[in-house]
């Protein structure tokens, strides 16, 4: 019998990462993944489109929890999720990232006594007042395997006193949806269609709550933002949190006065584009801390810490301050690029994965390998008319479906 695995997607960051996994699954003909969104971002720029770009189906189930406080979120996921394991029991469960999300599946998972694996996990930025932070300590202390992106996640482990045989470096899993498409990327030409040229533009995100919740922050950064683009023209898709917030200090129109371009969130693809086109990233996210290492990009780091300290050691990253943000990107833009790949991100983490996750099943109770994929297809059609059958007749009205209903 082909496993069954639940793949949770949440938030725009998670896409990229359950991508390439959800690929690699459903190419075997041992497992069955189950695509879940819980619905924590919900916008088409901020989910949808990632689906239509990294070639993701409809979820299988989709959960419609939305915006709340971190209670909300954490317990509505929660909730709703709970009631789809038990009617619709998986092998495994793969949670990704540091998301609400994450962590309530992960919580759920433990509970119910469901196999579950933390992709991306023992990463530590050590700052307990980021709520990311406590997602990540929350899910690996849960979560049954730890897949880590890289060295660092496994020290960070063992110091916690995990078993090493609980621990498994696949690498980094973001950058195997980079090569996925690839080609769409080198295709698009976002930074021509915005009139910029290419390799003389910055791009900046921002959306962290210390960052863009705290008004006098706001102010200090977007102030940093206006002094540089008295040296290089910035391009600014704005996350919908940062835009309330903005729009509420009124600082939106000074950064547009100022001439720094305000846009939309941008899918995937266009935003990959957006990025490979930059001179430099000016950000506080933590993927494209590592999509710029990856690309040998410089990127300058709005925060204190970070849980992705490879990206500094190895890469192309650096912590910076509305203070030391203009004098940091000259030298960044004067220095020569290297590009210096991190250990296994490489594209291929997914395959890692699924090889690490049959090593830990074992042959016994994976279906024979002689077994061909159109039979595979066929018990897979029927399973999926059960189980559509029962959980239109049995799950609660909190949860809410797409896929068939
Ligand atoms: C969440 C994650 C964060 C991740 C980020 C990526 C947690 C604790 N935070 O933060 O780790 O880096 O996603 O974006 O899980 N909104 C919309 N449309 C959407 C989604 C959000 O308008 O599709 C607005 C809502 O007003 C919402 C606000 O953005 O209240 C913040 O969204 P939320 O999901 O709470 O947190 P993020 O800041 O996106």
């Amino acid at each position: 019998m082909a496993q069954r695995i639940h793949l949770v997607a949440a938030a725009r960051p998670n896409f990229m990462k359950v991508a390439p996994l959800w690929h690699a699954l459903s190419a075997a003909t041992d497992f069955e993944p189950v695509l879940i969104h819980t619905g924590q971002h919900y916008d088409v720029n901020m989910s949808d489109a990632f689906f239509a770009d990294l070639k993701l189906p409809e979820p299988d189930f989709h959960l419609g929890i939305g915006s709340g406080s971190h209670a909300e979120q954490t317990g509505g996921v929660m909730i709703a999720y709970e009631k789809v394991a038990v009617e619709h029991r998986p092998d495994w469960l793969v949670v990704v990232g540091d998301v609400n999300s994450t962590a309530a599946c992960a919580m759920v998972a433990a509970k119910l006594g469901i196999k579950c694996i933390h992709l991306e996990a023992g990463l530590r930025s050590r700052d307990r007042a980021m709520p990311e932070e406590i997602n990540r300590i929350v899910t690996d202390a849960l979560a049954d395997v730890l897949w880590t992106p890289s060295v660092d996640g496994d020290e960070n482990l063992l110091n916690e006193g995990v078993a090493r045989s609980r621990i498994a470096r696949v690498g980094n899993i973001m950058l195997d949806s980079f090569e996925l498409v690839r080609p769409a990327i080198e295709a698009a030409d976002v930074p021509g269609e915005l009139g910029l040229e290419r390799g003389r533009y910055g791009v900046v995100t921002l959306h962290r709550p210390s960052n863009v919740d705290e008004p006098a922050q706001l102010i200090r950064l977007t102030d940093a933002l206006i002094e540089t683009q008295g040296h290089l023209p910035l391009v600014f898709p704005v996350h919908p949190r940062t835009a309330k917030r903005l729009s509420a200090a009124g600082r939106d129109t000074i950064l547009k006065r100022a001439g720094i371009r305000l846009i939309e969130p941008l899918p995937y693809v266009r935003f990959m584009s957006l990025v490979t086109g930059a001179a430099a990233a000016i950000t506080d996210s933590g993927g494209i801390q590592e999509e710029t290492t990856y690309l040998g990009i410089p990127c300058l780091t709005l925060r204190d810490t970070t849980e992705r300290p490879i990206t500094i050691s190895e890469g192309s990253n650096r912590l910076v301050t509305a203070e030391t943000l203009a004098v940091e990107l000259d030298r960044a833009l004067s220095s020569p690029r290297l590009v210096r790949k991190p250990d296994l991100w490489d594209g291929d983490t997914a395959s890692r994965c699924v090889e690490d996750l049959r090593r830990r099943i074992g042959p016994a109770k994976l279906p024979s390998a002689k077994k061909s994929a159109a039979e595979h297809g066929s018990e897979l059609a029927q399973r999926h008319g059960r189980i559509e059958e029962r959980r239109r007749a049995s799950c609660g009205a909190r949860t809410q479906y797409r896929r068939g209903a």
